[in-house]
């Protein structure tokens, strides 16, 4: 590979005028002298360091080493912010600012003399924004995860990130656990930095980053806190300059065959559903199709390998250990369900990188011929009831209701959840399917991570542990359950999820890949004509811009505006 095309800062940094006097003087007050103004690739670093995302505070020290290699490598380093999103303190959820990030990342590196950029990304959120404003951009790109915190250990025993405080709350709202060993468990399940432990959407991400090929060997499973990290920081800085030279931009690493081999990871890791939602908004970012049904079809061949929570009982720390991602893309590749040849950012192949990868631990890391789950895939739901898709995860779900028909009992928003589902006069038992509408993109707005709908404490008291639930919303990676997320169309904009009462019969049947509301298309019309939509007014701001403009679920909740890229020309003169 070759460089073919003139460095962007060379647009800042060559000119011997007034525009460069501006360019170099101002940057000269931070004392870099006129010798790194003489074309060396100038590196971004994307850094989402905020108090406010605890899972990425150790980033300022992450950039100092991306900083070094970058140096070393004989770059131009210059770090910068963009708006971070703390999974746990957004309200209404972080999800409502991933494509606002996307749009700060992206006219960040546009509008700067940036060549290349390193992406510091680590909390939920963070990595798809990150992800998707550098494609449509299309410079070189390479991704750094904040890495998984330490494993959660509670009286003896593994405590995961939100798998254990979906249960630990369970079990409080049972009366099994008092609250002053609640309070003892949440100083024990986060104790360093880092992201969360278990096969959560963060972890997910990471998995899914490196798979892609966006990042260098082994980025996604080393501790937050382990030295190596600092190491692939440092190396990840001096590649990055190298990427510039030969003029890697992010299209020739995203390709077709490249997300191919996210979504079959994703299946071989047990991965969370929202990563269906971002792979496809990046997919359309660079101008690439991959469909809900490509989700179901790719995954279909894949079983779960991982025992990691929230499908099985191992941390983020226990995968590293057992091998990481690299032994899980080999047992892909050597079962043929990676495409081989497709380009990462080292320079190698995929291939090149993972195929002697070596698994330490089958405990962790199952092999292909004797997986932890026979399913790993997501699976995409179809019929009435979401016309568009849904989906489910079925390492996390209850084998016993994969073929369920029951009474369903309708919560018409989150809030109308809260107030009845503690009340011991809900109509409900075991056989029920829980309906939770108004949730989707538009309608909460934002999609939250509410899809897991908690249990009537009056069956958890008889020791039930599932049901089958359904709504327009996510779920976090940590949860499980036999929930069905993401019905689209969402009932805010009049998707058939609107059109369910109480006491209707739905049916799932998840090997025929069906999920039927079964009333007469007659009843479904009369219904449809007193539908009023429920999208909430947002008079101003973002807020407004999102509910006017968001796509729903199966086309990635991205913006419509938002889809493709502008590319990497330089803009006109600020001066
Ligand atoms: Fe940040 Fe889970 S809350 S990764």
């Amino acid at each position: 590979m070759n460089a073919k095309k003139e460095l962007r800062s060379h647009a800042w940094f060559a000119r011997q005028d007034k525009n460069g006097f501006y360019y170099r003087s101002w940057l000269k007050n931070r004392g870099f002298p006129q010798d790194q103004f003489d074309g060396r690739p100038v590196i971004g670093i994307c850094n989402t360091w905020s108090e406010l995302t605890p899972c990425n505070t150790h980033f300022k020290t992450i950039a100092d080493h991306v900083r070094w290699g970058v140096l070393e490598a004989g770059g131009f380093p210059l770090e910068f912010p963009v708006l971070s999103l703390g999974e746990t303190m957004l309200r209404p959820t972080a999800m409502l600012y991933r494509n606002l990030v996307s749009m700060d990342v992206e006219e960040s590196i546009r509008a700067n003399p940036l060549d290349g950029v390193v992406l510091l990304m680590g909390c939920d959120k963070t990595t798809p924004a990150l992800l998707m404003g550098a494609a449509s951009v299309d410079v070189p790109s390479i991704g750094i995860s904040a890495g998984p915190m330490l494993r959660g250990v509670y009286q003896g025993k593994y405590i995961g990130s939100g798998t254990n405080t979906i249960s630990m709350s369970e079990q409080l709202r049972a009366g099994e656990i008092t609250l002053a060993q609640y309070h003892e468990a949440e100083g024990c399940m986060h104790r360093s930095h880092g992201t969360c432990m278990t096969m959560g959407t963060a972890s997910t991400m990471a998995c899914l980053v490196e798979a892609l090929g966006m990042s260098l060997p082994h980025n996604a499973a080393i501790p937050a806190v382990d030295a190596r990290r600092n190491l692939l920081a440092r190396e990840s800085g001096r590649r990055i300059v190298d990427m510039v030279k030969q003029d890697v931009v992010m299209s020739k690493i995203v390709t077709r065959h490249a997300l191919e081999n996210a979504v079959r990871a994703n299946a071989g890791i047990g991965g969370s559903t929202n990563a269906v939602i971002h792979l496809i908004a990046l997919a359309r970012r660079m101008g690439l199709e991959l469909s809900l049904d490509d989700w179901d079809r790719l995954g279909r061949e894949v079983p779960c390998l991982l025992n990691m929570m929230p499908s099985g009982q191992f941390l983020m720390e226990d995968f590293f250990e057992a091998g990481g991602l690299p032994a899980v893309l080999r047992e892909l590749g050597e079962n043929h369900l990676l495409h081989k040849n497709a380009l990462t950012v080292n320079g190698r192949t995929i291939w090149e990188n993972n195929h002697a990868a070596p698994c330490w631990n089958r405990q962790v890391i199952y092999s292909f011929g004797s997986p932890f789950k026979p399913d790993g895939g997501i699976i995409v739901l179809k019929g009435n009831l979401a016309p568009d898709g849904a989906v489910l995860k079925p390492s996390a779900a209850s084998p016993s209701l994969m073929k369920h028909t029951g009474r369903a009992v309708v919560f018409e928003s989150i809030e109308d959840l809260r107030a009845r589902i503690n009340e011991d006069a809900l109509d409900i038992d075991e056989t029920c399917v829980m309906v939770l509408k108004n949730c989707g993109p538009k309608g909460y707005p934002g999609m939250a991570e509410v899809g897991n709908l908690p249990l009537p404490p009056k069956l958890l008291k008889r020791g039930i542990t599932d049901m089958v639930r359904i709504s327009d919303a996510r779920m976090s990676g940590t949860a499980y359950g036999t929930v069905v997320l993401h019905c689209a169309p969402e009932a805010a904009v009049g998707g058939p999820l609107a059109l369910v009462h109480n006491g209707d019969l739905i049916e799932l049947d998840v090997k025929e890949r069906h999920l039927s509301l079964l009333v007469s298309a007659e009843e479904l019309e009369h219904r449809r004509a007193a539908f009023k939509p429920a999208v909430p007014s947002a008079s101003r701001g973002y807020v407004k811009l999102y509910v006017d403009h968001v796509l729903q679920a199966n086309e990635g909740a991205d913006m419509d505006f938002l889809v493709g890229g502008s590319g990497s020309g330089v803009p006109r003169d600020n001066f």
